[in-house]
């Protein structure tokens, strides 16, 4: 999960380059390159460990002017992020960015390095440069070289490639990691992902699987996995939502936390009657589908893995579907046993995470009814790859902490519960009509919460000098008071672990002290009464407690415990009102203590590597 910009043009392209690695630095920002063909016809690079601001500095300096050249922001995979393992890496008069994993790197690096190849980097990408460099002395053609150099290689790989000996073109492969060509007026450019291209064309080309490109000025050809020469469509975008903009806000994660009624109630248009869910907005197979469906498998990572533990509850509370929910990375390595007619449905915010990715195209070999993708992204792999979709529709994420991207997946989860519910006739009579009308009404809920964002930044002192803290939820709370957890250590990197709230006197409770902060979220429902013992638990051992209490809960202040009213809201979707408050309040803490919110240590916002 890096971050790859091409360019090929008449003007100068260093700058286009490095603002292209700015919009991808979501990808991964331990260190950042460039490589330019420059105007004195030499290849040249610079590269600098850190963020893309470090180069931007570098290239102040010691300005790099040229009209073909190739840029990449790193998330370490082999070897440390430093200058020498920073891509791009070069092997005699040869450039490469790659993005992906190599898994046979070790086996090339012996046969090259027999070859007198000498390395000067840890990483698998520059087994690639070597090989490259190799098929090129036989092939004199630097396409021809690409394609026998992907032949040879196992594993994952987006790859943009430039070379002293034909300076002409940009060539590049996909295999397993997203590309995309941007088109201009006698200039085309290359990336990881659109954003990074916005500023210079509104003219895409996505390249398939097992796509080889081989990029002019005023050209574009491929071929694809099989060597045929092919034609990929061109997209025009008019849309500029996606601007990488903070506006008013300190950062993107706060912003996107704040957008949520507006990304909600975006999610649920079109997709509602009077009173009924929509089916057709699953694709117009869905209701057909939906009619089979006796069992729902869910596989999904991190906070999309939350969104599919909350969906759980809801599928077989209100649906009457038994559901299975598993983190990707363990499910596709599992012997798994397939229930008759079971709806496979994966949940991501960018549709590349590689772990959902690989779980989806074993789940094709085994048996299940059909696929279901609930994602953000339209264009992405699991999107293309799967029979049935429902875009979410948060619009871009660009704080590495997912927030925006969670609450919509939920609403897309409710809809999926509720049209399953419908087409099978499994709905006790009046919910639907009901939830339907609640979730009109929770853009308004939701901006209600948001509301509160001075109480929680209040309740975020608390945090500020505390090192471990315990999240508590029960039922459709517990995925929730995980995702308030998982929120926390990623950006303010304090230890949080989240328990069912029952499961407490089963061993967590021995952490309890008063420098070990319990956060639960108290809905007004049926395990209320069972909650507030478990709470008491932790009072007694002198823990301190700060409650999301709904504002009929009966819950009040004391010593050592906090309570914060929430507006009321309808038990089904009170996992989604409940998120907000732990959103901001990770968020707060983060800035408490002064961490990188929006780019959190060790961290990368799409990871398509394994
Ligand atoms: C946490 C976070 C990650 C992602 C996970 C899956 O804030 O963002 O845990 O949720 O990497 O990513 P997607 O949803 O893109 O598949």
């Amino acid at each position: 999960m890096c971050g790859i910009v091409g360019a090929v043009a008449e003007r100068n392209i260093t700058a286009i380059l490095v603002e292209g690695l700015k919009r991808l630095e979501y990808r991964g920002y331990d260190s950042a390159g460039v490589a330019v063909y420059t105007n004195d016809q030499k290849l040249e690079r610079l590269r600098r460990p850190g963020k893309v601001s470090e180069l931007e500095l570098a290239l102040a300096e010691d300005s790099l002017i040229g009209r073909l050249g190739i840029a990449h922001t790193r998330w370490a995979t082999h070897g440390a992020p430093c200058e020498r393992n920073a891509h791009p890496h070069f092997s005699g008069d040869l450039a490469v960015v790659h993005n992906g994993i190599i898994e046979n790197h070790d086996a090339l690096r012996e046969q090259l390095t027999a070859l007198g190849y000498v390395f000067t980097s840890d990483t698998d990408t520059e087994v690639i440069a070597h090989l490259l460099n190799h098929k090129l002395k036989d092939l004199h053609d630097l396409t021809a070289a690409l394609k026998a150099t992907v032949k040879e290689l196992h594993g994952a790989y987006g790859l943009a490639v430039i070379s002293g000996q034909q300076p002409d073109r940009l060539v590049a492969a996909r295999s397993g990691s997203p590309l995309v060509i941007g088109l201009g007026l006698g200039e085309n450019f290359l990336a990881s992902d659109q954003l990074a291209l916005r500023q210079v064309t509104d003219r895409f080309m996505y390249l398939e699987e097992g796509d080889i490109a081989e990029i002019r000025r005023d050209s574009v050809h491929i071929w694809d996995v099989n060597g045929q020469a092919v034609e990929r469509e061109s997209v025009q975008y008019r849309d500029g939502t996606e601007a990488a903009e903070k506006g008013e806000y300190r950062h993107f994660m706060l912003k996107e936390i704040h957008e949520q009624p507006s990304v909600v109630q975006r999610t649920l248009e079109g997709r509602l009657s009077q009173n009924q869910v929509l089916v057709q907005a699953f694709g117009p197979q869905a209701a057909e589908l939906f009619a089979k469906v006796r069992n729902v498998q869910i596989v999904a990572c991190g906070t999309s893995y939350h969104a599919g533990m909350v969906a759980r509850y809801w599928l077989e509370e209100l649906a009457g579907i038994p559901c299975q929910v598993e983190v990707a990375s363990e499910f596709r390595y599992r012997k798994v046993v397939v229930q008759p007619d079971t709806l496979f449905v994966t949940i991501s915010q960018s549709g590349e995470t590689a772990d959902t990715l690989a779980a989806l195209r074993n789940a094709k070999e085994l048996g299940f009814l059909a696929s279901l993708a609930i994602c953000n992204v339209g264009i992405s792999s699991l999107v293309r790859e799967s029979d049935l979709t429902l875009l979410t529709q948060a619009g871009r994420e660009i704080g590495v902490a997912s927030t925006k991207a969670f609450t919509t997946q939920l609403v897309g989860l409710l809809l999926l519960t509720l049209s399953l519910g419908q087409v099978r006739g499994t709905l006790a009579k009046g919910v639907e009509a009901t939830l339907v009308e609640e979730l009109r009404r929770l853009p308004t809920r939701l901006g209600e919460a948001l509301a509160m964002d001075s109480t929680v930044e209040k309740i975020a002192e608390l945090f500020a000098e505390k090192n471990h803290t315990l999240f508590l939820g029960r039922g459709a709370q517990f995925p929730v008071a995980m995702e308030g957890a998982l929120k926390l250590k990623e950006i303010s990197y304090i230890h949080a672990e989240a328990y069912p709230a029952g499961e407490l006197k089963h061993g967590p409770l021995a952490l309890v002290d008063n420098d070990m902060p319990v956060v639960t979220v108290a809905p007004n429902n049926e395990l209320l009464e069972k909650l507030k013992s478990n709470l008491q638990e932790v009072r007694a051992r002198g823990g301190e407690l700060i409650v999301f209490a709904d504002v009929k809960a009966g819950m009040t202040n004391g010593e050592g415990t906090h309570v914060v009213q929430m507006p009321h809201i309808h038990n089904t979707l009170s996992p989604i009102l409940y998120t907000i408050p732990l959103q901001l309040l990770s968020y707060y803490v983060a800035v408490l203590k002064g961490t990188d919110v929006d780019q959190p240590r060790n961290l990368a916002k799409s990871v398509t590597v394994e």
